[in-house]
């Protein structure tokens, strides 16, 4: 039995349309792998097409990787296996939508269902505990870990995400990080800007950019995703790195008056928005800045993934910073595979998450991806200046777990969250926001 209740537990009937919509909205089913890799990049659909016509030696990976840099990233990785396990047909089966959002809802679908997939992405933390471990839906791979030496080579802070009970869970194939923004080097360059180190210093930025008739701040928001994902960076800077972290263990620390606060400063940043943003990915507000219509995203890394897939250089066409008022904080998020009990190819999944694994396989996905390898012998030299300051960052800055991506919190209180805040990104009502996440916390204790 799928444990529904750290998944529904408590949401309000919104949440389960949304839910139920999202899914209806993606072409997926639990056995139509075709149609799940209909969402994905070209190459993709094709490598499908051909594993779907067949019954032999496959491998079936579930992601929601479709995007430039994170489609890339996959395809890399897909190489190292293919190089390795030549026989073995991949089918690489996405559901597109950024976070996750569509991909997850198609997952506990077919985990109910009893069709896993061979091996699905998940996020270490309580996305995976508390989601699929706890409803001891997947195989633990302790020995596989001190087999492949995983072990040694991973820092604590990630074994502790992926471990219940004395067992690990998943392969963590990358750290990113969330609280990043980014700008487009030419337009601040002529405007003589400098990325904005605080929040009051975002307003003067935008102010500037406003008066050069240029969009200040791109956000997305049809990933459902996009201003939760801005909020979180904005709750680090209000609160500091510490007492973010608490929220998500103390439930009346929502009612603290730094919310009020945190959420004033997302409604004025939101002012500096486009009004279309419902209808953009988080994709198309990077591509936003690339092209000089917006100055700068709030977005993880994965976007520095999507601008190097569109031919940019960091440093030349779009430059970063940390978003204002989290110099200093690495708000940090995993992307890891794991073996859900009942994956139809058991063998070629394990050698999936040996190529995950390895360092080999990480060296060809992160540079690609826009993320750093979970590895700590990764080789430095293949990852290009942002990724190199990046693993620096990740050594010797204050560490916060993301909630938008899995890390801090179950997903019972981060749907709930995301559902007040892509509300707020519509209707800009600040006190019913607030209730919201008051009442959001509430989930944390389920
Ligand atoms: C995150 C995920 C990243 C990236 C991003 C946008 O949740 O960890 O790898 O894919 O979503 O889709």
């Amino acid at each position: 039995m799928l444990h529904t209740k750290k998944w529904f537990g408590g949401s309000t009937l919104l949440t389960l349309a949304l839910l139920i919509l999202a899914a209806c909205g993606t072409p997926a089913t639990p056995t139509d792998t075709s149609g799940a890799a209909a969402s994905a990049a070209p190459a993709s659909a094709a490598l499908a097409a051909s594993a779907a016509a067949t019954t032999g030696n496959k491998l079936e990976i579930f992601s929601w990787w479709t995007n430039g840099g994170e489609a890339t990233g996959l395809e890399e990785m897909f190489k190292v296996y293919k190089q390795q396990n030549p026989d073995v047909e991949i089918i690489n089966a996405t559901v597109s939508g950024g976070a996750g959002t569509n991909a997850k809802t198609v997952l506990v679908t077919r985990m109910q269902g009893g069709q896993p997939p061979d091996s699905f992405q998940v996020h270490a933390g309580q996305e995976l505990i508390g989601t699929w471990v706890v409803a001891d839906k997947m195989e633990p791979l302790t020995q596989f870990f001190k087999d492949e030496g995983l072990d040694k080579v991973m820092p604590k802070l990630l074994l502790d995400q992926i471990t219940y009970n004395g067992e690990i869970y998943s392969v963590p194939v990358n750290i990113h990080r969330s609280n990043m923004l980014w700008y487009n080097k030419k337009v601040f360059d002529e405007a003589g800007l400098q990325p904005p180190k605080t929040i009051d210093e975002f307003y003067t930025v935008a102010e500037a950019l406003k008066a050069k008739g240029i969009t200040p701040l791109a956000v997305g928001g049809k990933d459902k995703f996009e201003t939760p994902h801005l909020f979180e960076s904005i709750l680090l800077a209000t609160f500091g790195p510490q007492d973010y972290t608490n929220l998500f263990q103390d439930p009346t620390a929502f009612a603290d008056p730094r919310m009020g606060t945190a959420i004033e400063t997302l409604s004025r940043m939101l002012s500096y928005a486009n009004t279309d943003r419902s209808s953009l990915s988080w994709a198309d507000a990077a591509q936003l800045v690339l092209d000089g219509k917006a100055g700068m995203t709030i977005m993880g890394d994965w976007a520095h993934g999507y601008f190097l897939s569109k031919g940019a250089t960091p440093n030349v066409e779009y430059g970063y910073a940390p978003a204002p008022g989290t110099d200093g904080i690495f708000m940090w998020l995993s992307d890891s595979f794991g073996l859900p009990k009942g994956a139809p190819d058991r063998e070629n999944a394990l050698a999936w998450l040996r190529v995950a694994g390895s360092k080999e396989g990480q060296d060809a996905f992160n540079p690609k991806k826009g993320s750093i390898p979970a590895r700590t012998d990764a080789d430095k030299s293949l990852y290009d200046e942002y990724l190199q300051s990046s693993i620096d960052a990740f050594a010797t800055n204050t560490l916060a777990p993301s909630v938008v991506h899995g890390a801090a919190a179950n997903e019972a209180f981060m749907t709930a969250y995301g559902n007040a805040l892509n509300v707020f990104s519509a209707d800009l009502d600040i006190e019913t926001l607030t209730q919201s996440l008051v009442d959001s916390a509430a989930e944390l204790t389920q």
